[in-house]
């Protein structure tokens, strides 16, 4: 049975940042020392950068065992990877550029292929990973999510066709903005993660967290995510959370 999730409420973005640093390097420290590796998927979006330009500073950087470390995107755009619009040409310039990881550590989505055939290709490379540590069950060790203030995360939109919604493990989808063709995880692998944290900043997503806590029939992407034996976090800023009943403590 999914386990109640975690809310957590920063004084603002700048205290976000730090406290997502704080779960990234728990989560690493945690799958090491039980496993020997450390799996994360990222988002791409403004929200987790602040987060992911710390990861390849001092003193974080050298407490993480990047060598150990697998990276991986829970949606990527189908761009260019020098287009400003790509998760993970953004991703090069702001920490994976600086810190020390194996190359093949690193598993970008194929936003230059065909959707359709970067689908399939990025399937193929989770069931690879997968496979090579011990034939293990695709579940990431993290997860890091936004929203929108749409309600939609990764790039599973309102909208989004129900292929999202089967046990296939990436899907093709086209929406969002910028309106382009994309490529995406779907519910089915993100709610196999051990851990799943939603980064949720800014008043403008203040009305979205509301509808999302607060109106379960709205059946929003963002509700859809539920890990089935995993843990689930929602780090918030003031702001982002000031709809919210005022019971919730600000870290
Ligand atoms: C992407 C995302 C998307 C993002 C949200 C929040 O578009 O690549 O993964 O789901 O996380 O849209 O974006 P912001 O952080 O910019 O608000």
């Amino acid at each position: 049975m999914a386990l109640k999730p975690e809310i957590i409420v920063t004084s603002d973005s700048s205290e976000l940042a730090q406290a997502a640093v704080r779960i990234f390097v728990k989560a690493a420290k945690d799958s090491v020392a039980r496993r020997g590796c450390f799996s994360a998927a990222f988002s791409g979006g403004s929200t987790p950068r602040h987060m992911n330009r710390m990861l390849a500073q001092e003193p974080h950087c050298s407490s993480i065992a990047w060598g150990k470390t697998h990276i991986f995107w829970v949606d990527e755009r189908c761009v260019s990877v020098n287009d400003p619009a790509s998760n993970y040409g953004v991703a090069r310039k702001d920490f994976l550029g600086q810190i020390p990881i194996p190359v093949d550590h690193v598993h970008p989505m194929p936003g230059e292929a065909v959707p359709e055939e970067g689908a399939k290709i990025y399937h193929n490379e989770l069931k690879t990973f997968f496979r090579s540590i011990k034939g293990e069950f695709p579940a990431f060790d993290l997860i890091l999510l936004g929203i929108g203030v749409d309600g939609h995360t990764a790039s599973l939109f309102p909208a989004t066709p129900s292929a999202a919604l089967s046990k296939k493990w990436v899907v093709a989808v086209k929406g969002g903005t910028p309106d382009v063709h994309r490529l995406t995880l779907t519910y089915y692998i993100l709610n196999q993660a051990n851990n799943i944290c939603f980064l949720v900043s800014g008043e403008n997503k203040a009305p979205i967290v509301k509808a999302i806590f607060e109106n379960k029939q709205a059946r929003l992407p963002a509700q859809k995510v539920q890990p089935l034996n995993g843990r689930l976090t929602w780090l918030m800023d003031r702001q982002a959370s000031s709809l919210l009943p005022p019971t919730l403590g600000v870290l």
